[in-house]
């Protein structure tokens, strides 16, 4: 059976950066189904050779091209028109079982017009499981925004056929949170409030806006990353167990958290960038946040209390994605060693660049002395690989054609999250200005009264 994969917004930079390196890898480790066929298609009136050397010009990675280009044709089409559908239909016609998959990596203003333009020439029949569509973020502005856009989808597809990316979900390190926890007894019996004091997500990077400052300035910190990224990596820490480890048995426990969390108002701190203001296409006089602290609660039995605190801005000290788990004082310690300095176990799971495990606990001190000694056990992920590790994109194009989507966001998910990142926003008070890190740390810091970053 053939897999017709079609590739819209093939000339952009998702493309060139993410999808085509992640095709070749697949196909080099065999795991692209025998007869794909990847269809790049675009607006630009490439051929399929001229595409392939322009690919070959922005792609950074090495890629066997020879191989690639065996299953790769470029198909150029105006996404407005509909005699171009049909076309594109005529040349997945010749077999009527082959699975049919549109990846949309273009931006969302096409999302109504490609996704009509595929249903009105019959590319996808709605509750076909044979003909599935690929959506990146963003998903909406608001709410309301993301609402339209998925009663428009619902028209032409079922929400089963329908596949949304958050890339942080192809991490490894984020499928490990859930191996983590329910397969290691130790941290399955302390995931709770009587043992832990803090969750907090923090996805920091060193990048300004660079050349994204149009969409940026309409959406900022907390809508670019933690609608989706941030809140998807609170959702696999606070789940409950799931009945069944599939794809619904999953969301519906991560769906479970998003509803019960409550955000903080009082502990909520938004900052933008010294020199973001005369950033390409963003506004001279915006107000759009490119750092943001949050804090919220999730109000069930197992968090009660606990503060999970998101982290996320551009322009930071370094590039780092973790999840930290801080947990409390051991009870027994403070009367069995009053006088002794200890520290708090912490977990931490490192999300990128690095990808890893450490945990934090107190042994004693080498020699002829009580005291106490805090050591790391370190557990390094990518160490373990020989050559390419998976990208996220791989394991997120493999899980598309397999049909698996536990990795792909399902539209209550997409809500509940709008609904928590919505009032947030109608908190929001003029973000202050930072021109380094420790700036920011110390007026973060003083805001809250508290140490957080
Ligand atoms: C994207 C955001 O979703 O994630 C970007 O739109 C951000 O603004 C990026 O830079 C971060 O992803 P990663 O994988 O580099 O942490």
């Amino acid at each position: 059976m053939t897999t017709y994969l079609a590739v819209f917004g093939a000339t952009g930079n998702l493309t060139y950066k993410k999808l085509l390196p992640a095709l070749a890898q697949l196909q080099a480790l065999g795991q692209l189904p025998e007869s794909t066929r990847i269809l790049c298609v675009a607006r630009s009136p490439h051929t399929t050779e001229s595409y392939l050397s322009a690919a070959r010009e922005q792609v950074k990675e090495r890629i066997d091209w020879p191989r690639l280009s065996t299953i790769l044709e470029y198909f150029p089409m105006d996404f407005a028109s509909p005699e171009a559908y049909r076309r594109l239909a005529a040349r997945m016609a010749d077999e009527p079982q082959a699975l049919r998959l549109f990846y949309l990596a273009v931006a969302p203003e096409l999302f109504p017009v490609i996704a009509g333009g595929i249903s009105g020439a019959s590319l996808v029949k709605k509750g076909d499981p044979t003909g599935r569509i690929v959506f990146e973020k963003p998903f909406g502005v608001d709410l309301a925004s993301a609402q339209s856009i998925n009663r428009m989808l619902w028209n032409y597809f079922d929400e089963s056929q329908i596949y949304r990316v958050d890339h942080y979900l192809g991490k490894e390190m984020i499928q490990n949170i859930l191996v983590m926890r329910f397969a290691n007894r130790l941290f399955e019996d302390a995931w709770n409030h009587t043992a832990i004091e803090k969750v907090t997500i923090v996805a920091k990077e060193t990048e300004g806006v660079l050349n994204r400052g149009g969409y940026y300035d309409a959406v900022g910190a907390l809508k670019d990353m933690v609608q989706s990224h941030l809140l998807q990596m609170a959702a696999l820490v606070a789940m409950e167990v799931p009945a069944t480890f599939d794809d619904d048995g999953i969301r519906a426990k991560k769906v479970e958290v998003l509803s019960h969390l409550r955000f903080d108002p009082h502990h909520t701190v938004t900052a933008q960038y010294d020199g973001y203001l005369r950033e390409k296409n963003v506004d001279p006089a915006s107000t759009t946040e490119t750092f943001v602290f949050l804090r919220a609660f999730v109000d069930t039995p197992r968090w009660r209390g606990v503060p999970f605190d998101f982290i996320t801005g551009k322009k930071l000290d370094r590039k780092r994605s973790e999840i930290i788990i801080d947990f409390k004082d051991n009870s027994e310690r403070s009367r069995l060693w009053p006088d002794l300095d200890v520290v708090k176990n912490r977990l931490v799971v490192s999300v990128s660049p690095d990808e890893g495990v450490s945990f934090r606990l107190n042994v004693k001190t080498p020699g002829l002395t009580d005291a106490f000694l805090p050591q790391e056990m370190e557990y390094c992920h990518d160490c373990r690989y020989v050559g390419n590790r998976p990208e996220a994109y791989e394991r997120i194009l493999l899980d598309l054609i397999r049909g698996q989507s536990a990795l792909f966001t399902r539209w209550d998910e997409i809500e509940t999250a709008w609904r928590i990142v919505d009032e947030v926003k109608d908190h929001a008070v003029r973000p202050f200005v930072y021109n380094d890190f420790d700036t920011l740390k110390n007026i973060t810091n003083a805001r809250l009264q508290e140490e957080v970053l």
